[in-house]
């Protein structure tokens, strides 16, 4: 049960979440827009048509795995949503050794997951959303072990992740193919700072005030 609660709460609040960070970022924007024209283009014989005709033949195998940009949107938005605290017990029925640690039969570990993703040594500058350490092969989170544990790690990592990615690609691609939008106040002013995400929280959150999307068709 709390996989499934789990898993609503983590797609959609990281969908929202994603939508204001490229209103917030005219540049990421304009790059998963490319992004998607290009992959557009490769699976359209016509690319004249608008471009939100042309999003339905792009094949499923390449919503899953051709949205570079996209996807390190999405990586890195997890790194900044996923608060708390991993948890496992321990019930193999006998203490349990780790390193110098004992890990009592029956006790509980906790980790928190802040202690990776908000490291500055491997995320600099941490809360700050940057979906370019996503597409640096070289990024330091990935030369050591559970660096990046957005999706999990070890023996149980996310079991939907597959079709997560996949409705993120797809929710977030329709958007941005339709819209040209940005972040504004209530009032319709440009906003001038995101909210900071509360690393507090226990689990991924709204911001912490209302953030509006100024949007307008695109047409071209
Ligand atoms: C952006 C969306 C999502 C994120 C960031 C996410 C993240 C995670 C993480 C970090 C874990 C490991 C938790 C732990 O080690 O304690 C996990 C586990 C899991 N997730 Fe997701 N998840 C997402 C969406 C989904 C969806 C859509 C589903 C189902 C359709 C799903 C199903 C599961 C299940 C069943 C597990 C437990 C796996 C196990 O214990 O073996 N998740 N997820």
């Amino acid at each position: 049960m709390g996989a499934l609660f789990a898993a609503q709460l983590n797609s959609g609040m990281n969908a929202a979440w994603i939508l204001c960070y490229l209103g917030h970022a005219p540049k990421w924007q304009s790059l998963v827009l490319a992004e998607i024209k290009q992959i557009a283009a490769k699976y359209n014989t016509d690319i004249s048509l608008p471009l939100l005709d042309q999003l339905p033949n792009i094949p499923v195998e390449a919503w899953e795995s051709d949205f570079r940009v996209l996807d390190a949107c999405l990586r890195d938005s997890i790194r900044l949503q996923l608060l708390g605290t991993a948890f496992r017990r321990n019930v193999s029925g006998k203490d349990l050794h780790v390193g110098d640690e004992v890990v009592p039969n029956g006790a509980f570990v906790t980790y928190h997951l802040g202690d990776t993703h908000q490291d500055p040594a491997l995320f600099p500058d941490p809360e700050q959303w940057d979906p370019s350490r996503h597409l640096d092969e070289n990024a330091a989170y990935r030369k050591v072990p559970h660096g990046y544990v957005g999706w999990g790690s070890g023996r149980h990592p996310c079991l939907g992740m597959r079709f997560a990615k996949l409705e993120m690609s797809v929710v977030l691609a329709y958007f941005v193919a339709a819209f040209e939008f940005q972040t504004v106040e209530k009032d319709g002013r440009r906003m001038e700072k995101l909210p900071k995400v509360d690393q507090n929280g226990h689990a991924a959150m709204k911001p912490s005030r209302p953030v509006f999307l100024k949007a307008k068709e695109r047409t071209s």
